[in-house]
């Protein structure tokens, strides 16, 4: 638990020292995503999503045993929706187009025409209030068509989507000025294809991990070769992939080295390729898991090579970087003897023989969160996000650096959430160090979320909403939490120099 008493005096201090206004045309935005929010999982023409298909079929895999076939109903409430992002004040709201709403076959032969006229109807609504689109195309629902037919650890995907993309952007890209591609790979790679806890649950850590990064690659570039070729000589759109960026440091001076190969491994396998000067793999991650995969009596190295042509076709595909970040690890190198679990690249790193784990005197959250965390609960580590930002300028470069999640979840039944308007504080106050010492452009911040959703296998047993939603009730009536207020107020004075909220009263 944050002490409330410390942070107040520290904001207090630093007030003074007059270091918490952000520069101007600093943006501040809210996300959500398709599968979480939309609900109408069959409405009209839709088809059914990986996502549909998991947890109808498993549902004990989700904590609540509930699904996301309703969830907060934006589908029929994205008025509601847009009457929240003009309240809060914001300039851009993060959204995810669903795959299977909008080309229900899967392939971009067939268009619904109410998916279509659903994203149009919200996309014309945000720009009528002002506020900026910044669609994801896709954020983890594979139509279950495709699924079948290998999903992303079939190759053929990369041109799938690019075909899905090039639908996106034939009927949008002439009202969106920043897109976002794909969300976080590192997680649906990881844990729908690894560690098989999420859509579409396969357990295949060796290979079918490393297959789904490889296509997921091709597809993002791809995709942007369709944009670069066919639109942005009209629209000038910027895009980027989403990744998602856990701070890993070296717990002592031992593990310096092992916490940079983690941070290759963890950032570089979805960064290397596309902002690289040489493109293709981080170099000592191929090298170790071809050096694994020879050991392991593979005759080919478990992560897929490049070709030097794919290369080209992905190295430079960003106008900018997405950056999803939530928490920190520490990570220590094993001794040879000890026994490392292949389970969870979370936990422990089979292909480093490293181990990650929390730090004592890191905040806890309140939430045991399952998907990320695998420790009992959300480790706080604000400084952390500053250090993220610095290694991914000094790696990468000079970019534009676009916040697009970052977050805290809670029980949801509370309203007066004062941890998360702290854990807001506390982040972005390293947000503004970033900018203003360590000369990092980071040109806006997006919390995760807009309201309380379906957060995949937590269901709805927790909630990161800036707006609590009631979802034992059929109109699932939103209500602003004390967090709203106070990113509110933060948002309209691009400062964190702002008064401390009231509590809401009920
Ligand atoms: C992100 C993911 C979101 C949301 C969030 C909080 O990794 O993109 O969909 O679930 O975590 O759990």
């Amino acid at each position: 638990m944050l002490t409330r008493s410390v942070l107040v005096l520290a904001s207090v201090l630093s007030s003074a020292w007059g270091e918490l206004t952000f520069p101007p045309g600093f943006r501040w935005g809210a996300a959500t995503a398709a599968y979480q929010v939309e609900g109408a999982w069959n409405q009209s023409d839709k088809s059914p999503s990986v996502w549909d298909h998991f947890i109808h079929s498993t549902p004990d895999l989700v904590a609540d045993r509930s699904t996301g076939d309703v969830a907060a109903d934006s589908y029929h409430l994205w008025r509601r929706d847009m009457e929240m992002l003009e309240e809060l004040g914001l300039q851009f709201y993060r959204f995810s187009i669903s795959w299977t709403r909008l080309v229900p076959n899967g392939f971009a032969n067939v268009i619904s025409e109410d998916g279509r006229r659903y994203y149009d109807d919200l996309i014309n609504g945000l720009l009528e209030s002002g506020i900026e689109p910044i669609p994801t195309i896709y954020h983890w629902d594979i139509p279950q068509r495709l699924q079948d037919l290998g999903g992303w650890t079939n190759p053929l995907v990369s041109d799938w989507f690019a075909e899905y993309a090039r639908v996106v952007f034939s009927l949008y890209a002439n009202r969106v000025k920043y897109w976002v591609t794909i969300n976080e790979p590192s997680v649906f790679c990881e844990f729908g294809y690894g560690a098989g806890m999420i859509a579409p649950g396969i357990k295949d850590q060796d290979i079918g991990k490393y297959m789904c990064v490889k296509n997921v690659l091709m597809a993002h570039g791809k995709a942007y070769r369709v944009y670069e070729r066919e639109f942005k000589g009209k629209y000038s759109g910027k895009l980027s992939m989403a990744n998602h960026f856990m701070w890993y440091e070296a717990e002592t001076e031992k593990d310096l080295e092992v916490a940079e190969l983690i941070r290759q491994f963890q950032y570089g396998l979805y960064c290397h390729a596309i902002y690289s000067q040489e493109g293709g793999w981080p170099v000592a991650v191929e090298q170790q898991i071809a050096d694994n995969s020879y050991r392991e009596g593979y005759s080919f190295s478990r992560l897929p090579e490049f070709t030097q042509e794919e290369k080209d076709l992905v190295r430079g595909t960003f106008d900018y970087m997405a950056v999803n970040h939530y928490s920190s690890r520490t990570v220590r190198q094993q001794s040879s003897a000890e026994h490392i679990p292949a389970s969870n690249q979370f936990t422990a790193n089979a292909e480093f023989n490293a181990t990650y784990e929390g730090k004592e005197d890191w905040p806890k959250g309140n939430s045991f969160w399952f998907l990320f965390y695998l420790l009992p609960h959300h480790q706080i580590n604000p400084a952390g996000l500053r250090d993220l930002l610095v290694w991914l300028k000094t790696e990468y470069g000079d970019l534009e650096y676009l916040i697009t999640e970052n977050g805290y979840s809670d029980v949801t039944s509370k309203i007066n959430d004062d941890d998360r308007v702290d854990y807001h504080r506390e982040y972005l106050k390293q947000v503004l160090l970033a900018i203003k010492q360590d000369g990092v452009n980071v040109t806006g911040y997006t919390a995760w979320s807009l309201m309380d959703d379906f957060e995949w296998v937590e269901g709805y047993t927790l909630g990161f909403g800036l707006y609590h939603v009631d979802f034992s009730q059929a109109e699932r009536p939103r209500t602003p939490r004390k967090s709203a207020r106070y990113y509110a107020s933060v948002a309209r004075a691009n400062s964190l120099d702002v008064p401390e909220p009231q509590d809401v009263m009920l």
